[in-house]
């Protein structure tokens, strides 16, 4: 049997990687292996548990360290593994330090690359994660990407053979968890929130846990009056720590900071809040799907077309922007199937299965 190498290390990959593996699971013996970026129970093992996918087979256990570090001590780590368990191909998702260096240490080695969620671009360089997009496309062998727009970036910068608009992975799992958790809203007791009737927050990105950007941030959320909800990143709680700057929010009897959570949990707190304020890239997505208006923390989104259709609001870290579109933005546009139809793991599953055939002209056929 063939094997495949999936090569995980951050909360959204493993998320990402769930739907897929399912799909391979009776076709491929698969690997897990966990670079280790993400090690707190709720931005790792929880996933593990409650998506029901195997414990990783190796961890790395690079821990957090700052970009190059974590980089070199994936490359250096992986390489080992890799040599040793040979896999027919290895599969990278998203855009983290933990998919470049499992794209450059497996690209070295001549093992051939998936990339899942391939193309995606804010065109922004100064963001880590465009550095980690830009060279993992260009190793990659075989690009899954999520919308039209990515294979169209793609295509712009001359990657053309082995793309793939399967449609988005995160859609899939979201699909699957939204029926379960229709009646769920008794979990809203616990944090005695009411149905549409709080905001979801979250801020985890690198630029927006600067000093004077968190600064900002934090100054407008301290001043909203309806109940927030905010499961603080490690991250975010670090810098808040650091800049003295939690007591301004855990003074405010409507704002509950809490944990981290696992993902049917935030998929409640998204599902039944009025508003979400996010600088994540997924809650985006998962905002738009189930139709829940979303303010985004940046100047740029990768997920343009939510913002086209009138359910994302950019509003950067400018308090009084924030603050106004707290108040003022109601999405009137209808939302399209810009993420495809929530099929995207067997459409990648047909293509991964095709290419270890040996068929390099597979053509999906799907039209969205
Ligand atoms: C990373 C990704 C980002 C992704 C995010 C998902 C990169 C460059 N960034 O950002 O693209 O959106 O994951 O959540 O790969 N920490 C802990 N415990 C943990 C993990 C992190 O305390 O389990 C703290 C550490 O202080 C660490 C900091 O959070 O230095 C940042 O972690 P890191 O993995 O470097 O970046 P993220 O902000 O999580
Ligand atoms: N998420 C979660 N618990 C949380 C915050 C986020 O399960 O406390 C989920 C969220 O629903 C989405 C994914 O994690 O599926 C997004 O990850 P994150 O915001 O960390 O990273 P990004 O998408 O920006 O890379």
């Amino acid at each position: 049997m063939n094997k495949i190498v999936h090569i995980v290390g951050a909360r959204p990959q493993f998320i990402k990687m769930t739907p897929l593996y399912n799909a391979l699971r009776e076709s491929v013996d698969q690997v897990i292996i966990h670079t280790g970026q993400h090690y707190d129970f709720d931005m790792s093992d929880i996933f593990f548990d409650e998506l029901n996918i195997p414990e990783p087979d190796y961890n790395l256990e690079i821990g957090s360290g700052k970009h190059g570090e974590q980089t070199a001590k994936i490359i250096t780590r992986l390489e080992e593994k890799l040599m040793k368990e040979k896999p027919s191909l290895i599969i990278v998702y998203g855009d983290t330090d933990s998919t470049l260096g499992a794209a450059i240490a497996s690209s070295k080695l001549n093992f051939p690359i998936v990339h899942v969620e391939s193309g995606v671009r804010s065109f922004n360089r100064k963001m880590p994660e465009e550095t980690n997009r830009i060279v993992t496309d260009r190793v990659a062998d075989i690009h899954f990407a999520p919308t039209k727009t990515a294979v169209n970036n793609l295509n712009k910068e001359g990657i053309n053979r082995f793309v793939y608009n399967t449609g988005d992975i995160m859609y899939d799992i979201l699909k699957m968890n939204l029926t379960k958790i229709e009646h769920k809203k008794a979990l809203l007791q616990q944090y005695n929130l009411n149905e549409g009737k709080y905001i979801l927050v979250t801020v985890h990105r690198e630029a927006n846990t600067e000093k004077d950007n968190l600064e900002k941030i934090i100054s407008a959320l301290s001043q909203i009056e309806e109940p927030v909800v905010f499961p603080l990143h490690p991250r975010t709680k670090k810098k808040l720590v650091q800049y003295n700057l939690l007591y301004k929010l855990i003074g405010r009897r409507n704002m509950q900071i809490i944990n981290p959570v696992g993902y049917v949990e935030m998929l409640i707190l998204e599902k039944f809040s009025r508003l979400i304020v996010t600088d994540s890239g997924g809650i985006q997505k998962e905002a738009y799907i189930i139709g829940v208006p979303c303010i985004t923390l940046r100047e740029e989104t990768e997920w343009v077309k939510t913002v086209d259709d009138g359910w994302n609001i950019l509003v950067g870290n400018d308090a009084d922007k924030l603050l106004k579109a707290v108040k003022e933005f109601h999405p009137r546009g209808r939302r399209k199937n810009i993420f495809g139809d929530g099929n995207s793991a067997i459409n990648m599953k047909k293509i991964i299965i095709a290419y270890l055939n040996g068929d390099t002209d597979y053509k999906l056929d799907i039209n969205h």
